[in-house]
């Protein structure tokens, strides 16, 4: 059997716009080609039989880890879940060694951790491809999966006008790369103080995406074609109610929704907390694909595998 490439996926930009492009298609693809299977059959090619990717969790999870172990069976392998507070990992035992004794066991990692310098040391250290499950900073496989859920729903992402309500976090930074790689333009409506990361906003607009950033909801949503947001704590942070309070007026709502196109959709990566960051109307809306979104977790991490290893394209 030929040895596999070891790609880390730590970031959007480390596969880049042709990569993810080919991700979004490879992942049509196999959805089309296994639509009505059993859900746990393998696809037809079975690309990584025999191969097994350990999940690494240090905070919760139901979409990635539940994404991850199915994808991982319909390209023919399987997965291991280490739970932070049942491993090693979380009596002290070093990122530097669980990544080495991990590496001689298991063909691929996915970490989950709040601190996004943990999983840039478990890359360092492993010989085996790391992905980022999520951290403090990014979550580069939630992205992944939206553009393939915007891109089923009929939009062509240059020029698409996506719009951000509510806290600034990591889920709107991988939004913000895959804008400067993929050529759509972002309009960020967040209370003062809970801005992204400029780092973020920068790359976008050196890519030659168009960040518009605002304090006022309905201006970010004006003719926007997708809408999106967020819880407002996220997990590690500190449910303030400062926060709570500053966070109201960027409800995504039936009012915000006029102020988009008739055709927008409107996205959350969930766990949604109804009544808060969205309302039940938006929620339960025809615009609302949320739950495509999450099943397409499955297919977007079918690619993203498959990239690592060397095996897309
Ligand atoms: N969207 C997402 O990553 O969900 P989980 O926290 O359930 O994995
Ligand atoms: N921003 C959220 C995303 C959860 C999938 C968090 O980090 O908790």
């Amino acid at each position: 059997m030929s040895a596999l490439a070891t790609q880390h996926f730590l970031e959007l930009e480390d596969a880049g716009a042709d990569a993810i492009a080919a991700m979004i298609a490879d992942a049509i693809d196999r959805k089309a080609a296994r639509a009505d299977w059993p859900k746990g059959c393998a696809d037809a090619d079975s690309p990584l039989a025999g191969r097994v990717l350990a999940l690494v969790f240090e905070k919760n999870s139901t979409r990635t880890r539940v994404s991850f172990d199915m994808a991982m069976r319909q390209l023919g392998g399987s997965v291991l879940i280490l739970d932070a507070g049942s491993s090693q990992l979380g009596r002290g035992e070093s990122i530097a060694d669980t990544a080495r004794v991990l590496s001689r066991m298991v063909d691929a990692i996915m970490l989950r951790t709040d601190d996004h310098a943990k999983i840039v040391e478990m890359a360092r250290h492993a010989s085996v491809p790391v992905i980022n499950g999520l951290t403090n900073r990014s979550h580069p496989c939630q992205i992944v999966a939206d553009l393939l859920t915007v891109i089923e729903h009929g939009k062509t992402l240059p020029g698409l006008e996506l719009a951000w309500f509510g806290d600034g976090n990591n889920v709107l930074h991988s939004i913000l790369e895959a804008a400067g790689l993929m050529k759509f333009n972002v309009r960020v409506a967040t209370p003062a103080g809970f801005e992204p990361n400029a780092e973020f906003v920068e790359m976008a607009r050196a890519g030659g995406a168009r960040v518009t950033l605002t304090q006022d909801p309905a201006e970010a949503a004006r003719d926007a074609d997708v809408l999106v947001t967020d819880t407002w704590i996220s997990m590690g942070q500190a449910d303030a109610d400062e926060k709570r309070v500053a966070m109201e007026p960027f409800q995504v709502n039936a009012a915000l929704m006029t102020e988009a196109k008739p055709d927008a959709l409107f996205l959350h990566c969930l766990p949604a907390h109804v009544g808060e960051e969205v309302s039940e109307e938006v929620f339960e809306s025809s615009h609302s694909v949320v739950f495509h979104e999450a099943e397409n977790r499955i297919h977007a991490q079918k690619s993203i595998l498959l990239w690592c290893f060397g095996l897309l394209g």
